[in-house]
């Protein structure tokens, strides 16, 4: 007898392909904050190559990283040919920035993830990207997106693409190409096993900056203070926030080395801004503005707030031998963890993901 009942599709259920052994290569590794994205995903297991040029920065990647299932390379990623990616014979490849993917490697990665500064959109490199892309047989997807997008008190908009070899991604942006905000999936078209993963990356609630603050004493904190000459130049162009802010500036590689525009600062003391601003006004000398100044206790976020703030595990540490300068270099030169691991999700699914911008 015949059902009348209409049949539904099964949606796959995508768990099955997270216990894959995967092989990554990280191009571009830095301090592996693609990595920790890595270590996010619910994956069983991975075996992964990290290539980078810089000793620094590979110092902080070993000291956090090193593992049986992971290889650091020193070295520069020119010289990298076809003959490496198929012998390596990697699923996923993570890039920031990109590099040209040979067109002639005979086993392609099946996953791409991509990072770039703003601005790469409208880039020629950008545009060879899409068309060798393209060219290999990949679908892809170009996202605009910062981490306050996600609940993350930071701003850092970045340019993401995610690429899956001979799959299509069905994300309806407005201006066709890029998605400039983290799509709305309709958890019918998922199963169950990426319902819950990608949901749980969404959905944590924003949390002020006292969350990610480290608890200093005093002689930590004045170490931190910003110096008279900085104040007395710069303090019209700060961006000061406060311990119950829900937003920081994003932070660069040249933070507290130079000031504008390079990160928020943190106000230690109650005193109102506005009042601070008015008191100035009347000060009929510069000594008089630093004391004013000086009263609201700004200082700069440490290494370890600003990765904090960049969604790193709490356990991420630096080797002792690197300058709070190089902390901050290496930091603004990395990437949301949060963020990454939300386009991870996004990419190493099997579910039919269509979404609504
Ligand atoms: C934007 S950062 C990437 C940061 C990384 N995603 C992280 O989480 O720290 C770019 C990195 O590319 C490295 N780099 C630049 N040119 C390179 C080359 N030719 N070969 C290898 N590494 C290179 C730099 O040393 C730097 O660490």
């Amino acid at each position: 007898m015949h059902s009348l009942m209409p049949t539904m599709d099964p949606i796959k259920d995508c768990s099955q392909l997270f216990k894959t052994r995967f092989k990554v290569l990280e191009l571009y590794s830095g301090i592996g904050g693609m990595h920790f994205a890595i270590k996010n995903l619910p994956i069983d297991s991975y075996d992964l190559i990290a290539i980078d040029i810089n000793t620094s920065a590979n110092g902080v990647y070993i000291h956090n990283h090193l593992s049986h299932n992971c290889q650091q390379m020193e070295r520069n990623i020119l010289s990298i040919n076809e003959n490496h990616f198929n012998e390596w014979a990697i699923d996923l490849l993570t890039m920031s920035p990109p590099c040209q993917p040979f067109t002639r490697i005979r086993k392609l990665p099946k996953y791409i993830l991509v990072e770039n500064v703003k601005g790469f959109e409208t880039s020629d490199a950008r545009q060879l990207l899409i068309q060798t892309l393209s060219s290999c047989g990949y679908g892809y997807q170009e996202f605009l997106l910062s981490p306050n997008q996600l609940n993350v008190p930071n701003s850092r908009l970045r340019y993401y693409l995610i690429a899956k070899r001979g799959k299509q991604f069905n994300f309806n942006s407005n201006n066709e190409e890029f998605v400039a905000k983290p799509p709305d999936i309709d958890p019918k078209n998922l199963c169950s096993f990426c319902t819950n993963i990608l949901f749980q990356s969404k959905d944590q609630n924003l949390r002020p900056i006292s969350d990610y603050l480290e608890n200093l004493d005093d002689i930590q904190i004045q170490s931190y203070l910003l110096p008279d000459k900085i104040l007395s130049k710069y303090f019209m162009i700060l961006d000061i926030v406060k311990s119950d802010s829900l937003s920081t500036n994003c932070f660069t590689k040249s933070y507290s080395h130079r000031i504008e525009g390079t990160g928020s600062v943190l106000q230690t003391s109650d005193h109102d801004i506005q009042e601070v601003c008015r008191q100035l006004n009347d000060c009929q000398t510069d000594e008089q503005k630093i004391v004013i100044l000086r009263s609201l206790g700004l200082r700069f976020f440490t290494p370890k707030e600003i990765s904090n703030l960049m969604s790193f595990p709490t356990h991420f540490d630096f080797p002792e031998d690197l300058t709070i300068k190089q902390k901050y270099r290496l930091l603004g030169n990395s990437v949301n963890v949060k963020v990454i691991e939300y386009l991870l999700k996004l990419l190493l699914n099997d579910c039919e993901l269509k979404a609504q911008i």
